[in-house]
C-alpha cells in the first residue's frame, strides 16, 4: 500500500543506514569509492558524478513524492532544464514555452539552446487553442508553469497532456511554485515534471539544486545516461539539505498558504493596490482549473499598485521584515520587482512583465508582522489620490 504525502517525504529514499542505523541518510562526501576487484565495484558506485549514496537517496524520494517512476538531482533548477532540453531534443526541434514564466528557463531557450538549434514559439498556457496554433510537426516539448512565475496564470495540466501527446510531444511542467504537495503533474497526464529544488523544496534558502521525476522509465533511464554525460549533478550536501527540507514540505507548504491567504485578502482591501494575482480567488480566470488540479493555492502572490513602476520598487525598498531578494520558497518572506530582478532577462521580449508588479513569497512568520510590514511599505504608495488622512 502506497503511504501518504507526508510519509512518504519523512521516509521514501531513507532508510536507516544498514551498516550503523544510522537514521538520517549519511552524507557520502566522496568523489570515488573503492572496487573489490577490476571491473567490481562495490554495490555499483564508481564514481560520485555517475551515483551517490545521498544524491540517490533524494532521486528516490524525488520520484516518490511526485508519483514518478524515476527522480534526478541536478546542481540547480537551470541545469535539470538544460539536461532535458539537450536529451529529448535535436538541433531543428521545436518547443512551446510559455509567454509567461521564469526569465532564466526564456534566457536558456532564447539565448542558449536556440544558438544550438532550437526553434521555439511562446503561447499563454492558459489559452488551448493559442498552445494548438503554436504546435509545429517538429514540436517535441510543451513546456509549462502552473502557476507561471510571476503573473501567476494557471495551465489545464490534463487538457495540455491530450493536446501534446496528439502531436507527439512530451508535456514538460515546471511544478517550482506549486510544490509536489499542492500538485502533482504526472498524476494529470505530464511527462516530465521539472523543480528548482532551490525554493518549497529545500525550503530554507541554503541550497541552490534542480530535479527532474519522470513518468517513463525508459525516458529515466535517457536522462540518467545525460546526467551523467554531462555533468551538472547535486552534490551529496546539498542533496542531503534538500532531503532535510523536504521532510516539512507538507506542514510549510500549508502554513505557506495560510499566511498567503491573509495577504491577499489584505492587499485586496489596500487603495494603493490595483490588482491581485493569486489562483485561490474566486475571480482569477484559472481558479477552476486550479481547483481541479490543486490541493491549495501555494505561498506566492503578485501585485500591482496605482503609481506604476517608481511606486513598485518604491514597496520592494521600503518592506522591512519581507526581504528584498530574489528567489522563493523559503520559510522567510521575500519581496521583489520582477522587471528589474528576476524577469530582467525577458525585458523587451513577449515574456516582459508589466512594470508595476510586486510578487512576493509569503513566508511562514507571524501573519500579523507580515501584513504589518506590507502596510508600512504600501503607506506612501497610495497615489491613487486619496490622502492618507483620509482613508
Ligand atoms: C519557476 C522556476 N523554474 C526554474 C528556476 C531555476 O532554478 P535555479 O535557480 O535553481 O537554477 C527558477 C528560479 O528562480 C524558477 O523560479
Amino acid at each position: 500500500m502506497s503511504h501518504g504525502f507526508e510519509t512518504r517525504a519523512i521516509h521514501a529514499g531513507q532508510e536507516p543506514d544498514p551498516r550503523t542505523g544510522a537514521v538520517i541518510p549519511p552524507i557520502y562526501q566522496t568523489s570515488t569509492y573503492a572496487q573489490d576487484a577490476v571491473g567490481q565495484p562495490r554495490l555499483g558506485y564508481e564514481y560520485s558524478r555517475s551515483a551517490n549514496p545521498t544524491r540517490d537517496a533524494l532521486q528516490e524520494c524525488l520520484a516518490a513524492l511526485e508519483r514518478g517512476a524515476r527522480g534526478l538531482a541536478f546542481a540547480s533548477g537551470m541545469a535539470a532544464e538544460d539536461t532535458l532540453l539537450r536529451t529529448v531534443c535535436a538541433p531543428g526541434d521545436h518547443l512551446v514555452i510559455p509567454d509567461d514564466a521564469y526569465g532564466g528557463t526564456y534566457r536558456l531557450v532564447a539565448k542558449v539552446l536556440q544558438r544550438w538549434g532550437l526553434d521555439w514559439t511562446t503561447a499563454p498556457v492558459s489559452d488551448l487553442d493559442a498552445v494548438r496554433a503554436a504546435m509545429t510537426p517538429r514540436t517535441k516539448v510543451v513546456w509549462v508553469e502552473t502557476p507561471t512565475n510571476p503573473l501567476l496564470g494557471i495551465a489545464d495540466l490534463g487538457a495540455l497532456a491530450g493536446l501534446a501527446h496528439d502531436h507527439g510531444a512530451l508535456l514538460a511542467v515546471d511544478n517550482t511554485f506549486a510544490s509536489p504537495y499542492l500538485q502533482q503533474p504526472i498524476v494529470h497526464g505530464a511527462d516530465v515534471v521539472v523543480h528548482s529544488t532551490t525554493k518549497y523544496l529545500g525550503g530554507h534558502s541554503d541550497v541552490v539544486g534542480g530535479a527532474l521525476v519522470v513518468r517513463d522509465a525508459g525516458l529515466g533511464d535517457e536522462l540518467a545516461f545525460h546526467q551523467n554525460a554531462m555533468g551538472a549533478v547535486c552534490g551529496p550536501f546539498d542533496a542531503w539539505l534538500t532531503l532535510r527540507g523536504i521532510k516539512t514540505l507538507g506542514v510549510r507548504m500549508d502554513r505557506h498558504c495560510d499566511n498567503a491567504e491573509q495577504v491577499v485578502d489584505y492587499l485586496l482591501h489596500h487603495p494603493a493596490v490595483t490588482d491581485v494575482r493569486y489562483p485561490g480567488l474566486a475571480e482569477h480566470p484559472g481558479h477552476k482549473v486550479a481547483a481541479g488540479q490543486m490541493r491549495r493555492y501555494g505561498g506566492m502572490v503578485s501585485f500591482r499598485v496605482a503609481g506604476g513602476e517608481p511606486a513598485a520598487v518604491d514597496v520592494c525598498d521600503r518592506a522591512e521584515l519581507f526581504v528584498l531578494a530574489e528567489s522563493l520558497g523559503g520559510v522567510e518572506s521575500l519581496i521583489e520587482h520582477p522587471g528589474r530582478m528576476t524577469h530582467a532577462s525577458a525585458a523587451g521580449s513577449p515574456l516582459e512583465v508589466p512594470a508595476d508588479l510586486v510578487r512576493l513569497s509569503v513566508g511562514i512568520e507571524t501573519v500579523d508582522d507580515l501584513i504589518a510590514d506590507l502596510g508600512q511599505a504600501l503607506e506612501t504608495e497610495d497615489r491613487s489620490g486619496l490622502d492618507r488622512r483620509q482613508r
